[in-house]
């Protein structure tokens, strides 16, 4: 395992729309560099039960709840880490204020077209319910500012392999560093 003071981040921490790849990516990229990966949806669904169902018993606020405190407990973590967050996650100012002082914010930026056969496919996702396109592009376009003010790198995935992406997120670092 590389030295963790090898690492040019804190923590790394990957933003960005519903089904953008942050959880693949950000697998991989851990991988790679032998860092832990932290998946705060992962994290509440392990602690909580699946996300589908908190959304249906308890509602959104009590789930944001419990993503604002997966999120705190992953950037607490001592060692330098990656941590995918799910997309509303920002929303929280607590959050942000977190982010804003704890890590490197890496956006994984993409668009409808790219996403679309992701969030067809997938069932678990209860703010696309209905119309999953509409309501994609939606809550894109209210969160795109969040998104952008809090990234420290932004990458446009659109085209791009994972490990392209992985590639030229590396190659930004190094440049950083
Ligand atoms: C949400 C995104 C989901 C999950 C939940 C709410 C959102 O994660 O946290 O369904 O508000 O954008 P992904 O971004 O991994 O799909």
């Amino acid at each position: 395992m590389p030295p963790q003071t090898e690492q040019p981040f804190r923590h790394l921490v990957l933003i960005g729309f519903m089904a953008a790849g942050k959880s693949v990516v950000g697998r991989e990229f851990a991988s790679r560099r032998q860092l832990k990966f932290t998946d705060t949806d992962q994290l509440i669904t392990e602690r909580h039960g699946p996300i589908s169902e908190l959304f249906a018993a308890r509602g959104e606020c009590y789930f944001r709840e419990l993503e604002a405190r997966a999120v705190a407990s992953a950037l607490a973590e001592k060692n330098p880490g990656v941590i995918s967050l799910g997309g509303g996650a920002v929303l929280d100012t607590g959050t942000q204020q977190l982010l804003r002082s704890g890590a490197t914010v890496v956006f994984l930026d993409t668009d409808l077209e790219t996403v679309l056969p992701r969030i067809v496919r997938s069932g678990h996702r209860p703010l696309l319910a209905g119309d999953p396109a509409r309501r994609w592009q939606e809550l894109a376009k209210a969160r795109r500012p969040v998104y952008e003010s809090l990234a420290d790198i932004t990458i446009d995935t659109r085209g791009l392999t994972v490990t392209a992406i992985i590639d030229r997120l590396t190659t930004i670092l190094n440049e950083g560093a």
